[in-house]
């Protein structure tokens, strides 16, 4: 490995995702997802197009006929730097940021090109996710008790000190009734499982893994994070319809593979960064000063295993995109 100091390219990342948060935080709680999304992703491709790279994205907004920008397979970067596979999700829990609740954040993970894996029409993931002193210590396979049992231990406490956080779905209430009967404690969330994993990773957030079935891009997204925070998420696409099922296998993914964070992203020099947009359990959503905002956000880099929280202040009248992307409450 080179001893030369090389660029850090999550910096650049981080003012996209700061720029995708500043802008969807005008509409926290004002019950607008789409709108939210929309000011998020504008904001963010702008951005992206200044960094150094030749990128694609290969998890985004979804297909092109659907997704008018950051779709699946479009071009961003300004072509220059090295070929990059990109994954973003300008809103990462856009149900949070329409009611105002806590824990929505803006996310780009970046990957050299082919090191993303594409799950293509797979929506569902099932997941385990844990910080790093339980790498390798837990099983998606195994039952609930054993995995909770395993990070105990890792961790030097009992079972019952344990949290466990789980989307709130019927298709996740074994893994709930689970942690239950092992006496552990569940937290129980309507949206947003990438923020309960990164604090998985992160100290004394309170958070000790993250169970159950949600969406295959936060899965993937959530790979990204781990390889810089020195965690570990184990998945397996989950389709929850026959459709999914057969749409699913027909891209020829293997229903029965298990896949570590190095099998949905390989590669040595991964980045990832977030902003949080509502007020979260670990990152605080944009506030606002007398001339600008304040944001706060989460960038790791997987080569050198640093990750960095960073609070930014911005000033309205110096941001660059103001005129493109409006930044300011809506009256
Ligand atoms: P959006 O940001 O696209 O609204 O997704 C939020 C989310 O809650 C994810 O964090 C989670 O993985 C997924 O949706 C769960 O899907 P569903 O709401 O269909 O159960």
């Amino acid at each position: 490995m080179s001893t030369e100091p090389d660029r850090n390219v999550g910096l650049e990342l981080l003012r996209a995702t700061e720029a995708a948060a500043l802008a969807a935080a005008r509409w926290v709680g004002r019950g607008h997802k789409e709108a939210g999304d929309q000011a998020a992703v504008d904001a963010m491709r702008l951005m992206l197009g200044t960094v150094e790279m030749d990128g694609v994205i290969v998890i985004g907004e979804g297909e092109k006929d659907r997704a008018p920008m950051l779709y699946n397979g479009e071009r961003v970067g300004n072509g220059r730097g090295p070929a990059t596979d990109v994954a973003v999700d300008p809103v990462e829990g856009t149900n949070l940021l329409a009611k105002g609740l806590p824990n929505s954040i803006a996310i780009v993970g970046l990957a050299p090109h082919g090191a993303m894996r594409d799950f293509g029409p797979s929506f569902y993931m099932d997941k385990i996710v844990v910080g790093p002193e339980s790498v390798g210590q837990v099983d998606l396979d195994a039952p609930v008790a054993a995995n909770l049992t395993a990070v105990a231990k890792a961790k030097g406490v009992r079972v019952e000190e344990i949290t466990v956080v789980i989307l709130d779905r019927p298709r996740n209430a074994d893994k709930i009734a689970g942690v239950r009967d092992a006496s552990a404690r569940v937290r129980l969330i309507s949206d947003g499982d990438v923020a309960p994993a990164l604090m998985t990773a992160l100290p004394g957030t309170g958070i000790d893994i993250v169970l159950g079935i949600g969406g295959t891009p936060e899965g993937v997204i959530t790979a990204c994070a781990m390889h810089g925070l020195g965690g570990e998420i184990q998945a397996r696409p989950a389709p929850q319809s026959d459709r999914e099922r057969e749409r699913v296998l027909a891209h020829g993914i293997d229903l029965d593979a298990r896949l570590t964070h190095h099998e949905l992203v390989a590669g040595e020099d991964l980045f990832f960064a977030a902003t949080g947009i509502t007020q979260g359990d670990f990152l605080q959503g944009v506030s606002y000063t007398s001339d600008g905002a304040i944001t706060h956000s989460l960038v790791t880099r997987s080569r050198s295993g640093t990750w960095r929280v960073i609070e930014s202040h911005h000033r309205w009248e110096k941001l660059v995109p103001m005129s493109a992307v409006p930044y300011r409450q809506p009256h």
